[in-house]
């Protein structure tokens, strides 16, 4: 049996002021995948992020996700109904310690004891979150900041996480680790979207990807498949 997908971002044309950025880029996520969006820098991923969770309101083209339409809605209404979004460049509140940070993650939740479950489901998947939770998390290191990021968002419990670079700018051990976390959260249940500069591993963990260039879709197709594709090599691997 087929389901619907989770996420449905059909023909979207978005950009800033009059300036289009997106031009007709569709994309879907199905409940349990890893999609990977890859492209040349400028192409517009981040300004696809955001345009679906509603940071940018798209001249053209519908948000559809769970089944209705969020074309518009207002990115904190859009992560009640459960899509959460990581930005690009490990953003965290330094001045708080890790434990606030992921507080504040859940900040739509009243219930403390989901709050408390939530906590427990992220100190399992990073520990290392668990044995800092005291420590103000201005003072980690880049990739502990992007567990925190990544981390925070999880404190939802949201169908569907859109991460933006997770890698960007960490070391290899970092990104090993990062790439790993991903495949667990995976394993967990959570259904991932995420946009990457590290191609080749991310097209690696992708059940699924698409190629943005200039604003458009240039190919999609299963991660594997991709990956073994000369063109994609070529052109956007090194190969
Ligand atoms: N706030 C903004 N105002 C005006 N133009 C913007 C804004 N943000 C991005 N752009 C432009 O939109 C285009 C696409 O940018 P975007 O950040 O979506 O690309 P990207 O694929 O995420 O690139 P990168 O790999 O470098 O992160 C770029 O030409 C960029 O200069
Ligand atoms: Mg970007």
């Amino acid at each position: 049996m087929t389901q619907a997908p989770l996420l449905i971002a059909h023909g979207l044309t978005a950009g800033y002021g009059k300036m289009d950025i997106l031009q007709d880029v569709s994309l879907e996520v199905h409940a349990g995948e890893i999609v990977s969006v890859i492209g040349p820098n400028g192409a517009g991923k981040s300004t696809a992020f955001k345009t679906i969770v509603g940071f940018l309101r798209p001249r053209r083209g519908r948000v559809i996700f769970n089944g209705q339409e969020i074309t518009g809605v207002r990115p904190d209404l859009v992560l009640r109904r459960g899509l959460a979004y990581v930005p690009q460049g490990r953003i965290v509140f330094p001045q708080m310690t890790v434990l606030e940070n992921l507080e504040m993650g859940a900040y739509t939740e009243r219930d403390p004891a989901r709050v408390a479950g939530a906590l427990e489901r992220v100190y399992a998947l990073f520990p290392i979150l668990g044995e800092r939770r005291r420590q103000t998390a201005g003072t980690m290191s880049g990739g502990e900041q992007q567990m925190v990021a990544i981390a925070r968002a999880l404190m939802t419990s949201p169908r569907l996480i859109l991460l933006d670079e997770p890698s960007l700018g960490l070391s290899p051990k970092f990104v090993t680790l990062i790439f790993d976390k991903l495949l667990e959260m995976k394993r967990g249940g959570f259904t991932l979207m995420v946009v990457e500069q590290n191609a080749t591993r991310a097209l690696g963990i992708a059940d699924r990807g698409y190629v943005l260039e200039l604003g458009k879709n240039r190919f999609a197709g299963p991660g594997q498949r991709l990956l073994a594709d000369p063109e994609v090599k070529r052109l956007y691997l090194g190969g």
